[in-house]
């Protein structure tokens, strides 16, 4: 994800996608927007579910961006990304060892957003006792970093984000209900983009404008038709796919398809076809030089498909021609910056 935060970990609102663009103009949608429209200056924690990619993340940024903390510091952390036994150090920090020993003492997460956001995507994710540590942060305000025998106070509001049934969690003994009463004071449902169709000729523009910025071309135009075709995909990795599906077709153009992977192939896909030009709404955008961050893109999945090429142009949907084209390109770069061959030889 683009970085919106400085080095004081502020949000940059400039680097959020607009108001409009962010909630739409469904009925659930809007719902959610004026709940966060009434939290301006409440310190209630909030829960935002969502399935993957509907934007949960931003949607975390814009509700600490519009309170009374936007000033103060927006930290995340992943409780899914990082082992179990580091998160309660990365959350709550820990003691210095006891005198005589070299180990300082190191504060957490909590710390660093003091009087500001902490942002915990995935919480389901939690083990157990460091969601009892989270009810004793949110009762009384106060955490114990670990080693410690004092706690400390903390002055933070809480965000957490959750793509998976937290109820039935509970149900099934793996989250503590008196944490999910807590956290869900304030409870923001995102809708799937397949629910908010009526959005993507908007988020489209967003996204292409955005987009073409970062990869240095020129936005192309979509065709009212291709909208019509993208509006009949029903998008399960909702905005992250459409964020991608955009990326490709501004980089790959004509090749582009709507599915992420080989193996969802996509009726829609006649409608801009390597074959069928005149339907194409990226026409033109394949033949200018390709730019790191598709490179990136190419040799990862390379990598990925041991360097096998059909598999990986199938994979990023693009045609075995195009492909190679690509290739000649990113070599040709990558000799001119002293590479010897690629992709490698075996
Ligand atoms: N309203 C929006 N308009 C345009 N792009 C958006 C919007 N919301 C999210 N995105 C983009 O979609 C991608 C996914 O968003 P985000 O990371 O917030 O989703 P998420 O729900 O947190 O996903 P996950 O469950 O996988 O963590 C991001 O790259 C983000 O920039
Ligand atoms: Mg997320």
């Amino acid at each position: 994800m683009r970085t919106e935060l400085n080095s004081n970990f502020r949000v940059d609102v400039a680097e959020l996608p607009d108001e409009r663009v962010i909630f739409g103009c469904t009925a659930a949608m809007r719902e959610v927007q004026a709940k966060i429209g009434l939290l301006r200056s409440s310190q209630l924690p909030a829960l935002i579910q969502g399935e993957s990619g509907t934007g949960k993340e931003v949607v975390a940024r814009f509700l600490h961006a519009h309170s009374d903390r936007q000033d103060a510091p927006f930290v995340k952390l992943n409780c899914a990304a990082i082992p179990a036994n580091l998160v309660e150090k990365e959350l709550f920090g820990c003691a210095a060892a006891p005198f005589g020993s070299a180990r300082e003492g190191r504060p957490g997460l909590v710390e660093t957003a003091e009087g500001g956001t902490i942002f915990l995507d995935e919480i389901g994710e939690l083990d157990w006792d460091l969601q009892g540590e989270l009810v004793q942060l949110l009762q009384n305000g106060s955490y114990l970093r670990v080693g410690a025998d004092e706690r400390r106070s903390a002055c933070v509001r809480l965000i957490c984000a959750s793509n998976v049934d937290l109820q039935a969690a509970v149900q099934q003994s793996k989250f503590r209900e008196d944490l999910l009463r807590l956290i869900s004071s304030v409870h923001l449902r995102l809708s799937a983009l397949r629910d908010r169709k009526v959005d993507i000729p908007q988020l489209c523009e967003y996204l292409l404008q955005r987009l073409a910025r970062k990869l240095n071309r020129i936005a192309p135009r979509i065709s009212p038709s291709t909208l019509q075709l993208l509006k009949q995909w029903d998008w399960p990795g909702n905005l992250r796919e459409l964020e991608n599906w955009i990326a490709r077709a501004i980089v790959f153009g004509e090749d582009a398809n709507p599915n992420t992977g080989p193996k969802t192939r996509l009726a829609v896909t006649r409608g801009f076809s390597a074959r069928d030009h005149r339907n194409n709404p990226m026409n033109g955008a394949s033949r200018r030089p390709v730019p790191m961050a598709t490179n990136h893109l190419i040799l990862k999945v390379l990598q990925e498909n041991h360097w096998n090429r059909r598999k990986t142009a199938a994979d990023l949907n693009i045609s075995y021609r195009s492909l190679l084209y690509k290739l000649r390109e990113v070599g040709a770069q990558l000799q001119k910056k002293g590479h010897r061959s690629f992709p490698p030889r075996h």
